[in-house]
C-alpha cells in the first residue's frame, strides 16, 4: 500500500495540522490525502485519483445538490437554523429598518453607505432610470399578449446593444456603470411590459419618486398630474424588494455566474439569469402557486388536493425548498406583509385557502418527514394579486429586485482570480464508434 497526496503541496493530516480526508482506492490499494479547506475538498484534488492513464475520479451532483461552485462573501443561509443574512446582516434587520437601494448598495459594495454614498447611489440609479426610445419601439413589437417575463429577458439582453462599452467587464468603472444602469431601467423595463399587456401607453420614469413608488407610478399612473401611492403599500413592495434581493448560489443566480464565466456583458448574463428565474420551480413558483390556490377554489377541495400532492399528481407549490430544512424567514417576514397590505386593499379571498392549505399540510406526515415548509413564494403571491398584479407579472417582481444579488455576484466573479469558465463534466452514456448508415439501408 502506498500513501499519495492528492493535492499539490498538502501534507499527511497524521499530525493533525491540517484537516484532510484519508481516501482509499481499492482498485488500487493506494490511500491519497485530500486537503479539507472550508469543509470541502476540491474536485481537482480527487482527479489526482486514477489509475494509470484513465480519467482522474470526479463528482456526479446533477443539480449541485452537495457542491460549492465558488467562494462568496454576499449572503449566508442556515437552512437548518431559518437564518438569511445580506453581507452579514440579518434579513428581518433589513427588512425593518431598510430601504431596497440601500440593500442593493450593501449587496454590490459589501458594506452599508455612508450618507454621501447612498444620496450619490440613489442619485445614480434615479437619473438612469428612462431606457433609450429604441427599446419602448422594441418593447411594443411584442405581441399583445406576450409573457412579460418574456419581454424582460429580451429587452434587458437588447440592453446589450444599447451599451457596447460593456463588453470590456475587465474595467472597473465600466463595470460599476452598467450595474447603476441595470438596476435603475429594471422596473422601467418591468412596468413596460405590464403596461404592454394591457394595452396602456408606456409611462416613463418620474424622478422624484423613489425606487418602489416610482416604479409603482410606471405601472398604474393614467391621466392624473402623479400618481400617489398609499405609503404601507410602498413600504411593502421594499419589503418585497428586499427580501427577493439575493439568495446564494440559487438557480437563476448559478445561471448568472455560469453565463458571465465566458465573460459576456453584464445584461447578456442578467438575461441568463431572467430566463432561469422564469422557470415554475424557481421565481416562476409564485405564479403557479395563484394557480393552484384558484383551481383548488373552496375551502372544503383542499382534502382532496392534499391527497393528489401526496399521491405525486402534483406539487403543492410554494411548498418546499433546497436548503431551508425548517422555515424560510422570508415567508415569515412575508405573512406579516399580507396583513399590512391586506389593510389597504382588502382581504385576498384566496388567503383562507392559503391558510388551511398550510394548517393541513404541516401536520401532515408526508410534508413533515420531507422537511416541507411554505417558501417565499406561498404568500407573495396573494399580495401581489391584492396590488392588483395579474400572475404573469408575479416573477417580473421577482426579478426587479433580484438584479442587484446578481449583479453582486456578478461583480464577486469577476473579480475572483479562481475562477474559470464554467465547464461541468458528464458521464456519456451513449454509444460510440459507429459507422454512418446511409437513408436507404436505415430500418
Ligand atoms: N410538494 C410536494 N412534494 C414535494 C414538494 C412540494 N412542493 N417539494 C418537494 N417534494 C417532495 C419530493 O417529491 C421528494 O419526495 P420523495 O423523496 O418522496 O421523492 C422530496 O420532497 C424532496 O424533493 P426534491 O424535489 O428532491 O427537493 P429539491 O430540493 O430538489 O427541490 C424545490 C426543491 C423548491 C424545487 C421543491 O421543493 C419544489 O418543487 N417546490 C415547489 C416549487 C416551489 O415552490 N419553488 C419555489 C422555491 S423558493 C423560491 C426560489 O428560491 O426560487
Amino acid at each position: 500500500m502506498s500513501t499519495d497526496t492528492a493535492s499539490t503541496g498538502a501534507a499527511s493530516t497524521k499530525d493533525g495540522a491540517d484537516p484532510s480526508l484519508t481516501v482509499r482506492d481499492n482498485r488500487t490499494g493506494t490511500e491519497y490525502d485530500v486537503p479539507v479547506t472550508d469543509g470541502t475538498v476540491r474536485a481537482s484534488d480527487l482527479a489526482k485519483i486514477r489509475i494509470d492513464d484513465e480519467p482522474g475520479i470526479a463528482v456526479y451532483d446533477p443539480g449541485f445538490v452537495n457542491t460549492a461552485s465558488c467562494r462568496s462573501a454576499i449572503t449566508y443561509i442556515d437552512g437548518d437554523k431559518g437564518i438569511l443574512e445580506y453581507r452579514g446582516y440579518p434579513i428581518e434587520q433589513l427588512a425593518e429598518k431598510s430601504n431596497y437601494l440601500e440593500v442593493a448598495y450593501l449587496l454590490v459594495h459589501g458594506e452599508l453607505p455612508t450618507h454621501q454614498q447612498y444620496d450619490t447611489w440613489e442619485h445614480q440609479v434615479t437619473f438612469h432610470t428612462f431606457v433609450h426610445e429604441n427599446v419602448k419601439s422594441f418593447m411594443e413589437g411584442f405581441r399583445y399578449d406576450a409573457h412579460p417575463m418574456g419581454m424582460l429577458l429580451a429587452s434587458v439582453g437588447a440592453l446589450s446593444t444599447f451599451y457596447p462599452e460593456s463588453r470590456n467587464i475587465s474595467d472597473a468603472n465600466i463595470r460599476q456603470m452598467q450595474i447603476v444602469r441595470l438596476i435603475a431601467k429594471m422596473p422601467t423595463l418591468g412596468a413596460w411590459a405590464f403596461r404592454h399587456a394591457q394595452g396602456k401607453p408606456y409611462v416613463y420614469p418620474d424622478n422624484d419618486l423613489g425606487y418602489a413608488a416610482n416604479f409603482l407610478s410606471m405601472l398604474f399612473k393614467m391621466s392624473e398630474q402623479r400618481f400617489e401611492a398609499d405609503e404601507r403599500l410602498i413600504k411593502a413592495l421594499e419589503v418585497l424588494f428586499i427580501l427577493h434581493a439575493d439568495h446564494e448560489q440559487n438557480c437563476s443566480t448559478n445561471a448568472v455566474r455560469s453565463v458571465g464565466s465566458s465573460q459576456v456583458d453584464p445584461y447578456s448574463a442578467t438575461s441568463a439569469g431572467i430566463a432561469a428565474l422564469f422557470g415554475p420551480l424557481h421565481g416562476g413558483a409564485n405564479e403557479a402557486v395563484l394557480k393552484m390556490l384558484r383551481r383548488i377554489g373552496s375551502l372544503d377541495k383542499v382534502p382532496e388536493f392534499i391527497d393528489g400532492v401526496k399521491n405525486g399528481n402534483e406539487r403543492l407549490m410554494g411548498f418546499g425548498h433546497r436548503v431551508y430544512k425548517n422555515f424560510d424567514p422570508r415567508a415569515t417576514i412575508i405573512k406579516k406583509a399580507c396583513d399590512d397590505v391586506f389593510e389597504v386593499t382588502g382581504v385576498n379571498p384566496l388567503l383562507k385557502i392559503a391558510v388551511e392549505l398550510e394548517k393541513v399540510a404541516l401536520e401532515d406526515e408526508y410534508f413533515v418527514t420531507r422537511k416541507l415548509y411554505p417558501n417565499v413564494d406561498f404568500y407573495s403571491g396573494l399580495i401581489y394579486e391584492a396590488l392588483r398584479f395579474p400572475p404573469e407579472m408575479f416573477t417580473v417582481l421577482f426579478a426587479i429586485p433580484r438584479t442587484s444579488g446578481w449583479l453582486a455576484q456578478w461583480l464577486e466573479l469577476t473579480e475572483d482570480s479562481e475562477q474559470k469558465i464554467a465547464r461541468p463534466k458528464q458521464i456519456y452514456t451513449g454509444k460510440r464508434d459507429l459507422d454512418y448508415v446511409p437513408f436507404a439501408d436505415r430500418g
